[in-house]
């Protein structure tokens, strides 16, 4: 087989490579895919992973037997439909069911339509509305939200109503993150640990994958801004056999079930981004689409050929394909370039890699790199995931740790207390 693989971060070098353990796969291409995804796959990287009719033409010259679409972007734009419409196999929801993490009012309308617990909410599309509805309300922390996808970044947590107000005319009227904010969503704040959970669903059945943990925050502590995610960590001790089983019953099967019921069958990964407050698990957001960094550390512990999950997903047989896991944790460390999430520079070469990109006793799953004339370069603001797997959670920290000392670039930093929360969880 043939498979292409949209995407060119760390979550797609995690794709990648499971893809490569497949028997069945021949070549693997990736557009635009990065420098450590090209020492695996051939990669295209002047084909943005936004660029529908780019990707198309790509699946056609390459003769793809499967094309994989990783992120949030294409699958909003309909990537996967313009694929099928050609003939092509895929992996990833059509447009009518990425609308799920396409619009934040839409996921919190059919959560509410259906009873699935999330946050309070109400939806404004007007700052002064707004503005006069969280000074009425008077109680903070409160949530602000853009609607449509803001590089995951659309959301604002204000401690007092001056931030809040801040907050929803920075989206709305200055536009900081462009025409996602257009509406917003103002919700309650909730507290608890947050656990991630990817689940393969092909509409009827739904195999939810290993749990995780991310850490969103840039700094030791989880102090700082949100980022992308500077490290994740699986299985999550949060999700106990009880949460997952209450998942199960209030949140996934509902959630597969209403969107068949709105005429919008998922199929792919759905990724269900939960909150266990003390009134039980809730939805904090969904994801059309694996998650970056969980993807990293889940992957890893699959024991089953993804190619065969894909396949059936696509063919409407997920039933008939036991999913497996190791009995493993896994740990992702990210190291960053100085200054991410906000300013950084790139170009800074990358010292400790082989000519593959890797060290030994880890994976490094790149993220933001540029393969040149046999150097690695950085390329972007995460740079590197440097990954292990262990029989315990503390073993494959402090092994991905060990590993992340033998990689240097100018400038770079990485959070030296990955896993700490769940570590202590665990001694609960
Ligand atoms: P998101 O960009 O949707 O992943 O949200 C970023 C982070 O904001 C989440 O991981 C949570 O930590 C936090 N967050 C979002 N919604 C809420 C909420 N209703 N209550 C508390 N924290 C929230
Ligand atoms: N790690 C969170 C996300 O992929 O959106």
């Amino acid at each position: 087989m043939n498979v292409l693989v949209v995407g060119g971060g760390g979550r797609e070098h995690a794709l990648v490579m499971k893809i490569h353990e497949s028997e069945k796969v021949d070549k693997i291409y990736c557009a635009p895919g990065n420098g450590g995804i090209s020492r695996y796959a051939e990669c295209f990287s002047d084909i943005k992973a936004t660029d529908i009719e780019g990707v198309v033409e790509l699946a056609k010259k390459v003769s793809a037997d499967l094309v994989v679409v990783a992120p949030d972007d294409p699958l909003v734009l309909g990537m996967v439909d313009a694929l099928n419409k050609e003939g092509f196999a895929t992996f990833g929801p059509n447009k009518a069911a990425a609308i799920i993490e396409g619009s934040k009012v839409f996921s919190k309308d059919l959560m509410k339509k259906y009873n699935i617990p999330t946050a309070e909410y109400n939806v404004f599309a007007s700052a002064i509305e707004a503005v006069n509805f969280i000074k009425e309300k008077n109680e903070y922390p409160t949530v602000i939200k853009a609607d449509g996808l803001a590089l995951g970044k659309g959301v604002i947590i204000a401690q007092n109503f001056e931030e809040a107000e801040d907050a929803v005319k920075s989206i709305m009227e200055d536009k900081i993150f462009g025409a996602s904010g257009s509406k917003i969503v103002v919700e309650e704040f909730l507290t608890g640990p947050e656990v991630s959970v990817l689940c393969f669903t092909d509409g009827k059945t739904l195999k939810p994958m290993i749990s995780s943990m991310d850490h969103k925050r840039a700094l030791d502590g989880d102090q700082g801004l949100n980022t992308g995610g500077m490290g994740t960590v699986a299985p999550n001790p949060y999700y106990t056999d009880k949460v997952a089983e209450e998942c199960m019953k209030t949140i996934f099967r509902p959630t597969i079930e209403a969107m068949n019921n709105e005429g919008r069958t998922f199929k792919g990964c759905l990724y269900f981004g939960l909150m266990i407050t003390p009134k039980g698990p809730k939805v904090i957001e969904y994801n059309c689409r694996f998650g970056d960094p969980e993807t990293q550390v889940v992957l890893p512990l699959l024991d089953t050929d993804i190619i065969d999950i894909m396949m059936a997903i696509y063919d409407d047989k997920l039933d008939t394909v036991n999913v497996r896991w190791k009995n493993e944790s896994a740990a992702c460390v990210v190291m960053a370039s100085g200054g991410y999430p906000k300013k950084y520079e790139t170009g800074k070469e990358i010292s400790g890699l082989d000519a593959k990109g890797q060290v030994s006793g880890a994976f490094v799953y790149h993220a933001g790199t540029k393969y040149d004339d046999g150097k690695f370069l950085t390329a972007g603001g995460r740079v590197l995931n440097v990954t292990a797997t262990g029989k315990t959670l503390k073993e494959a920290l402090d092994q991905s740790y060990s590993c992340v000392k033998k990689i240097s670039f100018e400038n770079h930093h990485f959070r030296t207390d990955i896993g700490a929360r769940a570590l202590a969880a665990e001694d609960q």
